[in-house]
């Protein structure tokens, strides 16, 4: 028998109508739209308003698009892993939340925190579950709603980020395409770089949480930039080496979207030119676990079955990771 592998059949993502561009961004805090487009790649982002909404609404969206592309129903779904940071409580899990929403009643769920590497991990995860034939039909969900963390006074961080969210559905395929190799780290060192400082174990909610801007993003933007610049290109290569790729073989590298500078020291290590590198950072920031799919979502229409991508990540943790793919499938 063929060694069973985990393909990605189907893809649906979802950004909320609000653009916070640059321009606004300068009413609200002292920046340029020359500097952010310059430092960092993006002109506006995506902001999730409406009272009581959050990052389950954007996967039910994102979730029940995939489900329309491929024809199947939601009582289908086996397994349901929701990679994000910004869950829409404490507990539960946001994915039983998800699965509850779009009618998943035969799914089982739970969360995967990896912050900007949360899909990467996600998708190694649910690869597994598929690789032992236990699971059939798995979806992953990377999203996230930043903005329900962000401090709209921090200029470091309010620029980056905006909210959205992509899905992919997983199923068996013993064809040589799909899932065919993972790069998976993480260092818990770089936490003191980056993380939110209350609202967790060890420093409950309280008013003085509140007052001193604790449930906010934390970000030291130097300290992560190196980090990122050095482990995203590192383990880039890493991927292609083990599988002997060379640039030529490759269509695209899909990567995660923080900074554009980060994106093209990356795509500069692997040999490839910005024709091969999927980009929409200036469209909608860093949507942390959503950037990987979202990417997979516009560019779908360009994907045929065989074509070699690269994916990798690197955020909070610190996390980071790639993964080598054949896409299964040419869009209809
Ligand atoms: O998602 C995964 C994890 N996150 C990342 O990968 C993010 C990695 N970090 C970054 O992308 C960048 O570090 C930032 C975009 C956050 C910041 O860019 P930078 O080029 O590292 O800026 P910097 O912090 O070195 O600041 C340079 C200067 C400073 O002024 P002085 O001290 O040189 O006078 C900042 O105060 O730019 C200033 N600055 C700004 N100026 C205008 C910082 N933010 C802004 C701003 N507008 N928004």
């Amino acid at each position: 028998m063929n060694k069973i592998r985990a393909a990605i059949t189907a893809i649906g993502g979802y950004v909320p109508e609000y653009r916070l561009t640059n321009q606004i961004l300068e009413t609200m805090v002292e920046t340029t739209d020359e500097w952010i487009t310059s430092r960092t790649g993006v002109k506006e982002r995506r902001i999730l308003k409406g009272e009581g909404l959050g990052t389950s609404d954007m996967a039910v969206e994102a979730v029940n698009q995939l489900l329309e592309k491929r024809g199947i129903s939601a009582d289908e779904i086996d397994l349901l892993i929701c990679c994000t940071v910004t869950p829409d409580l404490v507990f539960p899990a946001t994915a039983n939340i998800i699965t509850d929403k779009v009618g998943a009643k035969n799914a089982f769920g739970f969360d995967l925190m990896a912050a900007c590497s949360g899909f990467l991990y996600g998708v190694t995860t649910a690869s597994k579950y598929i690789e032992s034939g236990s699971y059939k039909k798995v979806v992953v969900v990377g999203g996230d709603k930043m903005s329900s963390i962000v401090d709209y006074e921090d200029r470091q961080t309010c620029i980056i980020f905006g909210d959205g969210c992509g899905a992919v559905l997983l199923e068996p395929t013993e064809e040589e395409i799909g899932i065919m190799d993972c790069i998976m780290k993480s260092d818990g060192s770089g936490r003191v770089h980056l993380h939110q400082k209350a609202g967790g174990s060890v420093k409950p909610a309280s008013h003085a949480t509140v007052d001193a801007k604790e449930h906010f993003v934390y970000q030291e933007g130097q300290a992560v930039f190196k980090f990122a610049v050095t482990n995203m290109a590192d383990v880039s290569a890493e991927i292609m080496e083990r599988n002997n790729l060379t640039s030529d073989d490759i269509r695209y590298l899909v990567p995660h979207q923080a900074n554009k500078r980060i994106i093209d020291a990356t795509a500069r290590r692997m040999g490839l030119g910005s024709e091969k590198v999927m980009l929409n950072i200036e469209k909608y920031g860093n949507t942390t676990s959503g950037t990987i799919p979202l990417c997979l979502w516009e560019w779908e229409k360009e994907l045929k079955k065989g074509d070699n991508l690269i994916l990798s990540a690197f955020g909070g943790g610190f996390t980071w990771g790639s993964i080598y793919l054949k896409w299964a499938y040419d869009a209809k």
